[in-house]
């Protein structure tokens, strides 16, 4: 069932008020009525009505009044773009009206009105308002799926540094230097600093100079006017001046030819520069946030990078850590990704088995997140049953790391623990510890092949000890393989 719509009808006239009412009945609103213009604005805050006629002159407030307010908004949720409202002259005062349409009102009518008019009128105010209420929702939704997409997942102490660093450095101006291996999330990190800056509203531009060949790299920052050089047939805009207001993301800065650089500072230092072939300086307000995988210092003292621009372009410094560094942030990424791609590949969601789980978590990941990313989404979409499995992840041997005796024995009691009643069980500790023991000694007294001398040694206990220990956890020394 639909709720019904609110009308909120204002005039000091009540005959008007008893017209517009029985009209706004049949056409199924819901009325609610001021005679002033103090009341008829309240009641906006209050009632939030879907549509709103006020007359122009009332006692109190006037009903120009009542709309200004709406305009600049009575609450977050009304205004005059989620309640349209429809002004009511008495005479047809031209100033009025104007005044009235330009403060944001939807229509005018002029008493006395006519009713068939103001039906139009009214019929045209809700195709607004509804288009108004999908545009909204469209964007929220559009906004949400922007921040999942720019979601920075990480829990890692090391990832704490850097969220206290975008913290610092995403409100100011200042230049931002990511550095970090290939695939630890630099491009991520400059579109979430430009979302969090006083520049979001503005427009995130990202040059990879590493991508664009050389001879073009110019233009494409600078841009260039017609016929500034052969094939120049239009004037271009270069990123620069495309990132006014906004944020650049100068990606693999590191590769940038000396001459752009001295370009470059120039930029950084001024504000200013031209488009190739130019006569005039174009001025822009950007900031710049610089990303590269290459050892900047030593690119400085080789002089393949100017330093005087290293120091600009390094107002902050945020390194991301590789992700084998931060073993605790895998999980997280792993949920991340298996919640998104779904969504990204169309098609169903899948689960990871624990051995699959666990693979991922010790794999040394060389290629970083993207490295994690590029799997996951190759065995979301290959995969062929619900279940990922260790295979379906196609990790090579070479780089998955060796479990911990730890993490080995972990997985192994865990179901042992599992099955445990907490409200029975009192010794589970006495009950675990020989299973532990008894594995060890039997193991080391194979490898041995039955010589107790040598297994106390590798034990690191005294030769008595061991013997205590093979009588007490009942090792039987004719089964272990070997001894004689
Ligand atoms: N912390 C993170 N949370 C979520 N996704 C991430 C994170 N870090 C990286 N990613 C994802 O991993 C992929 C690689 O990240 P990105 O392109 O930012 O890396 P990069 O450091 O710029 O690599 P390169 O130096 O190779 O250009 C992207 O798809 C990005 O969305
Ligand atoms: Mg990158």
């Amino acid at each position: 069932m639909t709720t019904q719509e609110k009308v909120l009808i204002a005039d000091d006239d009540e005959s008007i008020r008893w017209v517009l009412e029985s009209f706004f009945r049949d056409l199924g609103y819901e009325v609610i009525q001021a005679d002033n213009g103090t009341d008829a604005s309240d009641l906006l805050g209050t009632v939030k009505p879907e549509l709103a006629i006020l007359d122009i002159n009332m006692p109190g407030r006037d009903g120009l009044e009542v709309l200004k307010k709406a305009a600049s908004g009575i609450s977050a949720e009304v205004t005059t773009e989620t309640t349209p409202v429809i002004i009511m002259t008495a005479e047809t005062s031209m100033s009025n009206t104007i005044e009235a349409m330009k403060l944001g009102a939807f229509d005018y009518v002029s008493k006395p009105f006519d009713l068939a008019e103001l039906e139009i009128i009214v019929g045209r105010a809700k195709e607004k308002r509804e288009l108004q209420a999908r545009l909204l929702k469209l964007n929220q939704k559009l906004r949400d799926r922007e921040e999942d997409e720019n979601a920075f997942i990480g829990k890692s102490k090391a990832m704490e540094q850097v969220f206290k660093a975008i913290g610092r450095a995403a409100p100011t101006d200042v230049a931002v230097l990511l550095t970090g291996e290939s695939g630890t999330g630099k491009e991520q990190l400059s579109r979430v600093i430009h979302m969090h800056s006083s520049r979001s509203e503005g427009p995130f531009i990202a040059v990879n100079s590493a991508a664009v060949p050389k001879e073009l790299l110019e233009s494409e920052l600078f841009g260039h006017e017609k016929g500034a050089f052969t094939g120049a047939t239009e004037m271009k805009f270069g990123k620069f001046e495309l990132a006014n207001k906004g944020t650049l993301f100068l990606d693999e800065v590191g590769d940038m030819s000396l001459d752009l650089q001295a370009r470059l500072l120039r930029v950084t230092q001024d504000g200013e520069f031209y488009r190739l072939g130019g006569k005039k300086p174009v001025r822009v307000d950007v900031r710049i946030v610089a990303a590269t995988n290459i050892d900047m210092n030593k690119a400085v003292t080789e002089k393949k990078f100017r330093e005087d621009l290293y120091h600009r372009l390094n107002g902050i410094r945020i390194e991301l850590p590789p992700l084998r560094e931060r073993e605790e942030d895998i999980g997280l990424l792993v949920e991340h990704f298996m919640l998104r791609f779904p969504h990204e590949l169309k098609c169903s969601a899948k689960r990871l088995s624990p051995k699959a789980h666990q693979a991922l978590e010790t794999y040394r990941w060389s290629g970083n997140v993207r490295e994690l990313e590029n799997v996951l989404r190759r065995a979301v979409l290959l995969s062929p049953g619900a279940v990922i499995t260790e295979e379906d992840l196609e990790l090579p041997n070479s780089k998955k790391r060796q479990p911990s005796l730890e993490e080995i024995i972990t997985e192994k009691l865990r179901p042992v623990i599992e099955r445990a009643d907490h409200q029975q069980q009192h010794d589970l500790y006495d009950l675990c510890m020989p299973y532990m023991e008894g594995p060890l000694i039997r193991l080391v007294l194979e490898k041995v092949r039955g010589n107790q001398v040598q297994a106390a040694e590798v034990l690191g206990i005294n030769r008595n000890t061991l013997r205590k220990k093979i009588k007490q956890l009942d090792i039987n020394m004719k089964k272990i393989k070997g001894a004689e």
